[in-house]
């Protein structure tokens, strides 16, 4: 059984009528065993009392940014402190304005600062009624949010508190627990002080001014590694391709778009990593020739050249030190593993991730990935499907356990 023992957690409460649930969630999770600090927006208290959740948590609760008491200087940096303290930070209910906000990077109350200072998972609980929460605009800060790489809990159909019944209803205390324990089960900070560096997304191989030649490929395995490893303590860079995807300022990014430019970045960057994870899906060929300028609708048949781009694994090989980590990702759709073995030798990698994007839920594009992982020492291992932050999770346990 997960417990959650030790583990701290920022509990944010926002002005809807689900506040009261958030009671019995605290109730929960100090039972449970973790340390609980509640926040709440000005909004909030005009629905519950800070002293019930400083009851129930056994802390004082945060309403202001600016404490009545004067305090010295370190604790006037209480937001960057409680920030870092915390293993994870849930917010429920999460208003349509506070989602809004958070989307936008606004911090203009004790929460909305504390999540802009965080270097934890963040999961938001939204309730609002069904108009409000299906409002364009919230879908999309909802939509933006997750390609961040935010946790959501989405709400739940039935009885709201205007009297209708719809969608816009909190998720039940009992399934934000689990979700809280799913996602903290991988918080702890086992990383600290490893240097990770991570290609993602697609490569384009330019045919023109105007056109390239790119593939599936979101990113989204690569940012999930990325978030994955910060929430772990490590120090993380990512080398990515063309995508829509964006990260917290604490990870270094640097953006590529063909494999020359991605091979170039990574030359650069291995010397300084203790692993590197390589999850893009660079492109194996580009066009012989660069048209300088676009090419003219005016043949029946056009033909481009292809030629081989320089294998990223292949070259970083030559240079790896014995306590370096290399970890390959192999898409395969027949042979996976015969195939992926191959590679794994060939790459002198220490660890292939095998993905088929012909099953349902793997691969590119979509929120999920089912998994192989092969080792050097020759042990296969198979993994449920999952959200491609699990996976990321169950990928850095296994880079653990090389050591072991
Ligand atoms: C009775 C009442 C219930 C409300 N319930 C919700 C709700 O469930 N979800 C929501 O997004 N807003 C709700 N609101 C509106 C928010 O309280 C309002 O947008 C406020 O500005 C939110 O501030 P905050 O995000 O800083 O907490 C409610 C307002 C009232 C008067």
């Amino acid at each position: 059984m997960i417990t959650l023992k030790t583990k701290k957690i920022i509990l944010g409460v926002s002005g809807g009528i689900a506040a009261y649930k958030s009671c019995y969630l605290v109730r929960e999770l100090v039972k449970l065993g973790a340390e609980v600090r509640v926040v709440l927006t000005p909004s909030a208290c005009e629905f519950i009392s800070p002293l019930t959740f400083s009851t129930l948590s056994r802390n004082e609760v945060i309403v202001n940014i600016f404490p009545e008491k004067k305090v010295n200087t370190k604790t006037s940096t209480w937001h960057i402190d409680l920030a870092r303290w915390a293993d994870l930070f849930v917010i429920a209910p999460a208003t349509v304005n506070t989602i809004a906000k958070i989307k936008n990077g606004i911090a203009d109350n004790a929460l909305t600062t504390l999540v802009s200072a965080r270097r934890c998972p963040l999961l938001i609980v939204p309730a609002a009624d069904e108009d409000m929460y299906l409002s364009q605009s919230n879908q999309k800060n909802i939509a933006d949010l997750k390609l961040q790489g935010v946790y959501f809990l989405e709400t739940e159909y039935g009885e709201l508190a205007s009297g209708l019944t719809g969608f816009g209803r909190m998720a039940e205390v009992d399934l934000i627990v689990e979700k809280i324990k799913s996602i903290i089960s991988n918080s702890h900070k086992d990383y600290l002080k490893k240097k990770i560096l991570i290609t993602s997304g697609p490569t384009y191989e330019p045919i023109d001014p105007v056109r390239f030649i790119g593939n599936r490929s979101s990113g989204k395995m690569g940012q999930a590694l990325a978030l994955a490893a910060f929430y772990r303590g490590a120090d993380v860079t990512v080398i990515t391709g063309p995508t829509h995807l964006s990260y917290p300022s604490q990870i270094k990014v640097i953006k590529v778009k063909t494999a020359d430019e991605m091979l170039d970045a990574v030359k650069k960057q291995f010397p300084k990593c203790h692993i590197f994870i390589s999850a893009a899906a660079v492109a194996d060929y580009k066009p012989k020739k660069v048209s300088p300028s676009k090419l003219k609708k005016n043949k029946t048949k056009l033909t481009i050249e292809l030629i081989e781009n320089k294998d990223i694994l292949k070259e970083i090989s030559k240079s790896k030190k014995r306590n370096q980590i290399v970890v390959g990702f192999s898409v395969e759709t027949e042979n996976e593993i015969s195939n992926s073995k191959e590679k794994l030798i060939k790459k002198k990698l220490d660890l292939i991730v095998i993905n088929n994007p012909l099953r349902e839920g793997a691969g590119f594009e979509v929120d999920t990935n089912q998994i192989y992982i092969l080792r050097k020492d020759g042990t296969l291992k198979q993994f449920p499907k999952k959200f491609k932050i699990d996976v990321a999770n169950d990928i850095l346990n296994e880079i653990k356990n090389l050591n072991e």
